[in-house]
């Protein structure tokens, strides 16, 4: 028995044995990877430190990659644009098996397409963009939420505060364009749109924004969603602010950027606070995992040595590092598989001859689909909490805080996510019942709106451009109690006019109006007409005595009928001569005979019944007659009677 058991182990040590060995033999002593951020921005920033955090904290744990380094190598790309596009290209010239970046959605979307050719992985921790998830870009991983589903959480706090239409303040880059193009998706499921879209040039000056706003101003839609990047964003609320556009009656809904900057860089003068007070934020919702807390705590320590610009982690800087963790997870089962960290020449960039951009040097990574494999099938957990992609290549579990920016910091009014839409709960503790987005589950906390009110505003004003509202009001000459012109002036009066009146007194806010008669003061003008000028938007809507027509509902809506008329029915009146023996005309002469005849038969059926048994019935035939006749005739009157 022992013997068995000896030799079993033996067998066990060999295999282990071997399999160390060879791990060992085909494991290099450093693998490099690549980083490209926009180390002057917010996010790229607290990305750096995370970045080299992740780095340190993978090639201090030994059963992460088993002996080898991982050396990684940051390019600034700056924000966007054609410098950062071509620092971005210089870098890839260097041989490394993946990178972490992009940072900006611009700078990926052409990157991508040197990824695909070299099979380098990138691992973009802060691209949103959701058309970078199509197929056309293969080598292209989110390590972060997509702005896709960033848009959905819009559109759901839009309906949930049943507002119908929204104003959209952008950046037009890639960026900004398509998370608005999503942003119009997810709004038309909600039976929503969008009635604006404000493009913003990618560094807009003052003049820019206040002619962007000015135009806003005067539109009928008070929701105005400002997806931007933290710089800009900044720029619009102070602008906004500056404008009287952040009072009550406002409302606005800012996309992650600002909650990154916050989370980075708050408290923030108080000067910026006041013009952001009501705003609403998303934020990416990190689980609060134990990793996370550690990493938090050590987060000072990191920074020091950095510039002396003071900044915190934020959820960018969280996803940064986890994707550093996913490469090394990755690297450690492509290993595992044999892979190798190999590049080669492409030949067809070698034929580019008598160019000078060097197009050369850049190099195939020849198992670059196996790595790009192994990182989709990666599973951890990582300080965002469980990591791992889904088959559409999104991270599974999206998921936002919802944030009410008050005072020098934000409150959080609740969750979205994908699983169970609105929520105070957190999504962890949704993911652990069945999914419900039934509506009496949407819920939030409330909110402290612009102005510091807590009623939650209408989202529509009449739109103030300067025009009153002509209302069309028909000039009677018949019945000029209803609405008729006072004579020898302008203006109208009535019933109805009285009406329209009391109404617009009820209502909240202000209108302004402007009675125009309709028709020439001789005869009734023709109502048909009237409802007509209003549907060709002659007149914005029309008062008076105007019958509710099955023809007139489909060109116009009516308010509830003020004047009930109800259905009747008109005859012509025709003279009747009447006598006092008109009560026999309703019988015909037969009816009468036929009546007369059945009181005779009865009669006798009675007589024949009752007058051996009944003493009523006896006596001289006058007096026997006499009963029949009185006894038929007092049946008769008492049946007619009941
Ligand atoms: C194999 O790896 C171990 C550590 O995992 C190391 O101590 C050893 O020197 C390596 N052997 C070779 C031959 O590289
Ligand atoms: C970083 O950006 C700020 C403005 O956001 C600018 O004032 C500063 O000069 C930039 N620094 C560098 C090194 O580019
Ligand atoms: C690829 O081409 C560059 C420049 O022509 C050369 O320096 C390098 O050695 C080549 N690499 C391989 C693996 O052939
Ligand atoms: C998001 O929700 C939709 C429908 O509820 C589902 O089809 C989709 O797979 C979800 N996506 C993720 C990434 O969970
Ligand atoms: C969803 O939640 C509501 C209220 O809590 C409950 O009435 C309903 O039955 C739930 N639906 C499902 C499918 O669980
Ligand atoms: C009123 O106007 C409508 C459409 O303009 C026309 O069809 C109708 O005949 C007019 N009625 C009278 C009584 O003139």
């Amino acid at each position: 028995m022992k013997l068995v058991l000896l030799v079993f182990l033996f067998i066990c040590f060999d295999i282990l044995a071997i399999g160390v060995c060879k791990s060992n033999s085909s494991r290099p002593d450093t693998v490099n990877i690549g980083a490209i951020l926009a180390f002057n921005s917010t996010i790229g920033r607290v990305a750096r430190v995370a970045i080299d955090a992740a780095v340190n904290d993978v090639n201090s744990d030994p059963n992460v990659l088993r002996g080898t380094k991982l050396v990684v190598h940051q390019q600034d790309s700056y924000c966007n644009g054609f410098i950062g596009i071509v620092e971005a290209l210089q870098f890839m010239e260097t041989d490394i098996a993946a990178i972490i970046g992009p940072q900006s959605s611009v700078v990926a979307h052409v990157i991508t397409h040197v990824a695909n050719e070299l099979k380098v992985p990138l691992l973009s921790f802060a691209a949103t963009d959701p058309t970078l998830s199509s197929l056309e870009y293969p080598f292209f991983v989110r390590t972060t939420q997509s702005d896709a589903f960033q848009m959905a959480a819009v559109a759901e706090l839009v309906d949930y505060f049943q507002w119908r239409q929204v104003i959209v303040i952008f950046i037009d880059d890639d960026y900004g364009r398509n998370g608005v193009a999503s942003l119009s998706d997810k709004l038309a499921e909600k039976r929503s749109k969008i009635s604006y879209k404000g493009a913003l040039p990618p560094e807009p000056d003052r003049s820019d924004i206040s002619d962007l706003l000015v135009r806003v101003a005067l539109m009928e839609s008070r929701i105005i969603v400002l997806h931007a990047n933290p710089d800009s964003g900044i720029k619009v609320l102070k602008m906004a602010h500056y404008l009287g556009m952040t009072i009550t009656g406002y409302v606005w809904i800012a996309t992650d950027w600002l909650s990154s900057l916050l989370d980075s860089h708050s408290p923030l003068d108080s000067e910026i606070m006041d013009t952001m007070q009501g705003v609403i934020s998303l934020r990416q919702h990190t689980a609060d995992t134990k990793r996370k807390k550690s990493l938090l705590s050590k987060w000072s320590k990191f920074k020091t040595d950095d510039n002396a610009i003071n900044f915190r982690l934020n959820s960018y800087g969280l996803y940064a590092y986890d994707s550093v963790w996913m490469v090394a997870h990755a690297l450690d089962a492509f290993f595992d598989d044999g892979g190798a960290i190999e590049f080669y020449n492409d030949s067809r960039l070698q034929d580019a001859d008598g160019g000078t951009l060097n197009l050369e040097a850049l190099s195939v990574f020849g198992k670059g689909n196996l790595l790009l494999r192994k990182i989709q099938s990666t599973v951890f957990d990582g300080v965002t909490g469980p990591f791992e992609l889904d088959s559409d290549g999104n991270l599974i579990h999206p998921a936002y805080d919802i944030l009410n920016i008050v005072g020098t910091g934000s409150r959080s009014i609740g969750y979205w996510s994908n699983y169970s839409g609105l929520s105070t709960e957190t999504p962890e503790i949704l993911y652990l019942k069945p999914p419900n987005r039934s509506s009496i589950n949407q819920k939030l906390y409330d909110v402290i709106w612009p102005g510091q009110t807590t009623t939650n505003p209408r989202g529509w004003v009449f739109p103030n451009n300067g025009q009153e509202l002509r209302i069309g009001v028909p000039n009677r000459v018949s019945y000029p109690e209803f609405v008729s012109k006072e004579k020898g002036s302008d203006t109208m009066k009535g019933y109805c006019i009285d009406v329209f009146t009391a109404a617009v007194n009820l209502l909240p806010y202000p209108i302004v109006y402007r009675f125009i008669p309709f028709g020439n003061g001789l005869v009734n003008p023709n109502f048909t007409e009237l409802v007509e000028k209003v549907s060709s938007n002659e007149f914005d809507a029309a008062v008076g005595d105007i019958a509710i027509n099955t023809d007139r509902t489909r060109i116009v809506d009516f308010t509830q009928p003020f004047i009930e008329s109800g259905l009747v029915i008109l005859t012509t009146v025709k003279e009747h001569d009447s006598s006092a023996w008109a009560f026999l005309q309703p019988f015909t002469l037969e009816m009468w005979c036929v009546t007369g005849l059945f009181f005779l038969f009865v009669g006798a059926v009675i007589w024949i019944l009752e007058h051996r048994i009944n003493d009523e019935f006896r006596g001289p035939p006058r007096k026997q007659l006499v009963t029949i006749f009185w006894y038929v005739w007092t049946r008769k009157i008492s049946f007619s009677l009941r």
